[in-house]
């Protein structure tokens, strides 16, 4: 699809099809990032690592990032850190269990995530609580999704500043990078406990020591964390599917569509993790029916430490409870509505009653 916004030109592509064509052939020249507002306030003028151009900086901080944080080594010296914050969720669900109340797992999920995520990157816990980070991220996704007119049509810069739009940014700025674990890891409970039939089988699997990979790759194809992925700005004029796109043209890769694509997947928009039984497909970019971390040089390289995090605190929050719908609900009543922003959060908190498995 073609979009003219402003005086720039975008395409999304929304087909594994499409993204094929686009990533297999052209990875260099679909590497770039474009220069928006919100990405040069969050990244302090495109000094981070997932915002600037395909130059040599970006290869630089690519490098670091994958060394200090993502090798399996590294993956794997972080454990510890990840097991002390399950084993604080899981006391802290055990003790509303004890007590027969409603556990509002959001809040639970989300205090992991991010003292994991402040274990890792700054060696410090970040909240005692889920509820104020729950807050906060609320507030970054808002400043994500105003509409930057300057980024479009230049001349209306001084809409954003009467609407506040920069000022929020500014006060926003540390949070974008930690909240995909703690959004698969809601959507996968909320997937399963509205199909019980799943959730039984495998919590059945986990407790017989089987690994509950397809739960994570079914849950990442019905709810990428990023549906819109990050945009990509084409670096050179190439050909496409018969179609000339400009160099300077922003690409954003729809891999919510892409997931649900029905020439790619039966049943597409159905939860069933027994879909990757038969089929070697993996999200690691080479497969493009399901690329939930991107493709290419400019994919993400957390890649590992986010599905064993994820891997990890779904397999124990599967393993020690039995999970049941409040009283007077039913599965139906679970509902799927995402934020809108870059990180799709699940908009409504899970709220479930756990009962400890001995
Ligand atoms: C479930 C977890 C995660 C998901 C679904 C996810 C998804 C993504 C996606 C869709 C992109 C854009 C890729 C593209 O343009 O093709 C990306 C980029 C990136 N991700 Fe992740 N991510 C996750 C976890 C992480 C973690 C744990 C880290 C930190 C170690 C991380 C660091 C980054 C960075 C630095 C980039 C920018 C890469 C570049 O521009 O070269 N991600 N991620």
């Amino acid at each position: 699809m073609f979009l003219k916004l402003g005086q720039t030109q975008s395409i999304v592509i929304s087909s594994a099809e499409e993204a094929k064509k686009a990533f297999k052939h052209n990875d260099l020249i679909f590497s770039g990032r474009p220069r928006t507002t919100p990405s040069g306030k969050l990244s302090y003028n495109h000094l981070d690592i997932a915002s600037p151009p395909h130059n040599e900086y970006w290869r630089e901080m690519r490098k670091m990032i994958v060394v200090h944080l993502c090798t399996l080594e590294k993956v794997r010296s972080f454990r510890p850190l990840r097991q002390d914050e399950l084993c604080r969720a899981i006391d802290e669900i055990s003790r509303r269990a004890s007590l027969d109340q409603v556990i509002n797992l959001t809040e639970v999920v989300n205090c992991f995530s991010v003292n994991h995520a402040g274990r890792v990157l700054f060696g410090k816990r970040l909240f005692d609580e889920g509820q104020r980070f729950s807050k906060l991220m609320g507030r970054f996704q808002a400043s994500n999704l105003d509409i930057f007119l300057a980024d479009y049509v230049p001349l209306f810069g001084w809409i954003d500043k009467l609407s506040g739009a920069s000022f929020r940014l500014d006060k926003n700025i540390l949070i974008g990078t930690i909240d995909t674990s703690s959004s698969t890891i809601i959507w996968a409970l909320t997937a399963l406990v509205k199909k019980p039939s799943a959730m039984k089988k495998v919590q059945q699997e986990i407790r017989s020591s089987l690994v509950g990979r397809k739960v994570i790759k079914e849950t990442l194809r019905l709810y990428p964390p990023n549906p819109l992925s990050l945009p990509r700005e084409t670096t050179d004029r190439c050909i496409v599917d018969g179609y000339e796109i400009q160099p300077k043209t922003i690409v954003f890769m729809n891999t919510w569509a892409i997931g649900r694509d029905p020439d790619y997947w039966e049943n597409p928009n159905e939860f069933m993790p027994e879909l990757f039984l038969n089929r070697n497909i993996d999200f690691k970019g080479q497969d493009f029916g399901l690329l939930p971390f991107g493709s290419g040089r400019r994919s993400c390289p957390g890649l590992s430490l986010g599905v064993v995090v994820v891997e990890m605190a779904l397999a124990n929050l599967l393993y020690s409870f039995d999970w049941e719908l409040p009283d007077g609900m039913s599965e139906e009543d679970i509902d799927t509505q995402g934020t809108q922003g870059l990180t799709m959060q699940k908009k409504n908190p899970l709220c479930l009653m756990a009962k400890t498995y001995f």
